[in-house]
């Protein structure tokens, strides 16, 4: 990156939260700090033993509560059934924020926490991302020669700028496939990923990228 690119993101900082310091929080907390946001990252107790890499992404390390005053955007990365408690816990800190739902609560009838965000949180612009492809495709988007694309949901306008200069950060191309309507479609490709990835034989290193003519 260039100075001028880089000053550049700056003026464009995006102020994100990152909730989780599991592998996939930690990943885009890296990478959304190397593209020059300013990141925190929420976790239940800051203190307690164990959360060194998370403090290395080169973000803040805070408390959840911490990490959503200071922010404009939320993703939340967190293990997917936790979000029936944390949702509700904390939607009235995310009022009219980008949202960005990256938990994938595998088993359940839906995968994403759409609903609970629209119900705790009714003025948030609420996205589908960051859940359809594992971490390693976030750390290094490319492929040989292509680089790969990020499918996600969630309204037209202002919180879709933020939510693609997001996606942008980590490399991979923003594909908006429509509105929240779409989330399932979004969700099938998590199915799709688990299936190439451990039944398939493709290993996790494993993209995807939309053709058109
Ligand atoms: N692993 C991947 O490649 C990948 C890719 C895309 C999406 N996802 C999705 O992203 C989410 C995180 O996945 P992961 O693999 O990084 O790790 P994970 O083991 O599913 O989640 C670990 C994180 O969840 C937090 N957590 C657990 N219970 C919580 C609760 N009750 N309240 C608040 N936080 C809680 C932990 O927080 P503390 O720091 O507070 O302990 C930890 O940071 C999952 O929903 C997963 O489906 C994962």
């Amino acid at each position: 990156m260039t100075k001028q690119h880089l000053e550049e993101s700056r003026m464009n900082s995006i102020r994100v939260a990152v909730i989780g310091t599991g592998i996939i929080g930690r990943t885009l907390a890296t990478r959304f700090a190397e593209a020059g946001h300013a990141v925190t990252v929420g976790t239940r107790n800051p203190g307690r033993d164990g959360l060194d890499d998370a403090r290395h992404t080169g973000a803040r390390l805070s408390s959840i509560q911490e990490a959503l005053d200071s922010s404009e955007a939320v993703v939340w990365a967190i293990n997917g059934a936790a979000m029936a408690d944390a949702i509700p816990a904390y939607g009235r800190d995310l009022a009219g924020k980008v949202v960005i739902d990256a938990t994938n609560n595998i088993g359940a009838p839906t995968m994403n926490s759409l609903a609970l965000i629209a119900e705790h949180a009714p003025t948030a612009r609420a996205y589908r991302a960051f859940n359809s492809l594992g971490w390693e495709n976030f750390k290094d988007p490319c492929y040989g020669e292509e680089t790969g694309d990020l499918l996600y949901s969630g309204p037209a306008g202002p919180g879709q700028t933020v939510t693609e200069a997001l996606i942008a950060a980590t490399g991979l191309r923003p594909i908006r496939i429509g509105d929240n309507d779409k989330a399932k479609t979004v969700d099938d490709f998590v199915t799709l990923w688990f299936t190439l990835a451990f039944e398939a034989g493709y290993g996790r290193n494993l993209g995807f990228k939309i053709l058109t003519r």
